[in-house]
């Protein structure tokens, strides 16, 4: 593989709770992974990335993590988990894993010693323990609402200690904060660090990688309107994101990845407001890559997308950073249904039977597949989740009693949340739980439509979703685009997104026009069906080299 492999690479997210289920108790796990790792091979990714699979109660699919250093036996186990890197290797697929280091579950044996030790021990300062506000301490030590809805502190029981205190959580109860400025903390996560190393992996997705500092003091807050939910909307001054003195950690970080062989790379989810606040994770001696979150926000509007991929080639580049590219994964309603949406997005919200301006498939379907022809010919490094190169849209009609966001617990099931993108994927029309699992169970129900979207029904035939994205993946290669220059084109109307990179020319309609093929060359590639003298449809995109 080429050096700095990760500036242009494909990765593939897989959420193992969903891959594919070999034991056949209707869970993802990592004996699935392995078996199915042909298709990802055949697909033409560089690597994927796995969701959580370490040990854990499920508190939020598995990012509630009680052993940072087992597989939990729901996925299978340690060797299952070499076994499946070995296969990867071989492939010629590298492997990231998903790191949590801001929170760990409240089974974690830590959380449950400093429950037992008391208020002033050594075991609480490992975690943010504060006496509660009001005479009694009856009151919260702060107004931090959680991001999953809620107070941000619970109060435990006092047992033997008194008096009772308040932990911090930004996300659920489940999921207790470790406090960042005591250095065992540090060392122990150097230590978790070193361990996967030393199994094989090529790199960490680091959650909450703008979380783990928390201002002095822990002063009130009040997020504006609207904020996501997974904070990104939080505002500038949130006193739980970006401190500035987070980056230390991901500098002693860069430091021991680089002490190991072989391009290990660190890449941040830091879900800040703006791109050159986002670009602070990848100055040089810090992260490898961070996820584009304004580009997953952006709407199908020509403006929109020209103003975030002009931002994020200037910030991303400034610090010589890769730009990174992404359209789905586990936390947001799946670009297929996110772009066809009427109403005013209520993305990180989820969507459910009651969300007003249901989004038209059919537009869903062909925008989905134009953005992603836009996003695989952009310089930088593209991320997939796993079943949109299916089509597959967000589930909206899941059943309440099946939902297991917590988002949607502690909102009083106001927010749907996240359960509907993370639908078990469907492999095989004809087999139980189109081919998930081989009992046919599957944790979330499957839409008997699924069958149409199986990787069967789409391997070889032309036109199909899957086989887009396999051709724009082998194109995105042969033609250099990940490592390519942009260039801006005229001659379009405003709501034509036109450029270049290297000799290929994208043409993405987001308007209700036919746009017109650029002069003298062939369409390489459309992500639909192509008008007469090879003219661009609304909700189309295409890619067009020399005649
Ligand atoms: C971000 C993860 O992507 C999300 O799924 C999780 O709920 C939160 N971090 C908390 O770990």
């Amino acid at each position: 593989m080429t050096s700095e492999w990760w500036r242009s690479a494909v990765i593939y997210q897989i959420y193992p709770r969903s891959f594919a289920d070999a034991s056949g108790d209707g869970v993802g796990d990592l004996p699935g992974i392995t078996a199915r790792l042909d298709s990802l091979a055949d697909l033409g990714v560089d690597a994927v990335w796995l969701s959580p699979f370490m040990t854990s109660p499920q508190a939020d699919g598995g990012y509630d993590v009680a052993d940072f250093r087992d597989v939990d036996p729901l996925f299978g186990d340690l060797s299952d988990f070499d076994s499946m890197i070995k296969n990867a290797h071989t492939l010629g697929i590298r492997v990231i894993i998903d790191l949590v280091p801001n929170h760990a579950s409240a089974q974690h044996p830590w959380f449950v010693q400093a429950l037992a030790a008391g208020p002033g021990s050594a075991e609480r300062a490992r975690f943010h323990f504060r006496n509660g506000r009001g005479s009694g301490g009856e009151l919260p030590p702060n107004n931090w609402e959680s991001i999953f809805g809620g107070s941000m502190w619970t109060r435990v029981d006092a047992g033997d200690h008194t008096p009772a205190q308040w932990y911090l959580h930004l996300f659920d109860p489940a999921q207790p904060d470790f406090n960042w400025s005591n250095p065992e903390v540090r060392a122990e996560f150097r230590d978790i660090l070193r361990f996967w190393l030393d199994r094989g992996v090529d790199g960490f997705r680091v959650d909450v990688a703008h979380g783990l500092i928390k201002a002095d003091g822990l002063p009130d807050h009040t997020p504006r309107d609207g904020a996501d939910s997974m904070g990104g909307d939080g505002g500038e001054d949130a006193p739980y994101f970006g401190q500035p003195e987070v980056h230390d950690v991901y500098r002693d970080w860069r430091i021991l990845i680089d002490s190991y062989p072989g391009e290990r790379v660190l890449c941040a989810e830091a879900w800040m407001p703006t791109l050159r606040e986002s670009a602070l994770w990848v100055r040089s001696d810090e992260m490898h890559q961070a996820f584009n979150f304004p580009y997953v926000f952006t709407r199908w509007d020509a403006d929109a997308l020209r103003t975030v991929i002009i931002e994020s080639l200037e910030a991303f580049g400034e610090v010589g950073a890769p730009t990174t590219w992404v359209l789905s994964n586990h936390d947001v309603v799946r670009h297929t249904t996110r772009l066809a949406l009427s109403a005013d997005s209520p993305q990180g919200h989820g969507i459910g039977p009651l969300t007003p301006g249901k989004p038209d498939p059919a537009i869903g379907w062909s925008r989905g597949r134009a953005a992603t022809t836009v996003m695989l010919a952009l310089p930088g490094s593209a991320y997939l989740y796993q079943g949109e190169e299916l089509g597959l849209p967000e589930v909206v009609d899941l059943p309440d009693e099946v939902r297991q966001d917590p988002t949607w617990f502690r909102t009083g099931r106001t927010r749907y949340g996240r359960d509907g993108c993370r639908v078990p994927i469907p492999w095989s029309a004809d087999a139980p739980a189109h081919g998930f699992s081989p009992t046919g169970k599957s944790w979330l129900p499957q839409p008997d439509q699924w069958n149409a979207y199986a990787r069967d029904q789409q391997a070889g035939v032309p036109g199909s979703t899957l086989e887009l994205y396999r051709s724009l993946i082998a194109g995105r290669g042969d033609h250099g685009l990940g490592s390519g220059t942009l260039c801006w084109l005229d001659g379009w109307t405003p709501d034509v997104l036109s450029f270049s990179v290297e000799d290929v020319v994208v043409i993405a309609n987001t308007g209700t026009d036919i746009a017109p093929a650029p002069a003298g060359m062939l369409p390489l590639i459309a992500s639909g069906p192509l008008a007469d003298q090879h003219a661009v449809p609304p909700d189309t995109a295409a890619w067009f080299v020399e005649a």
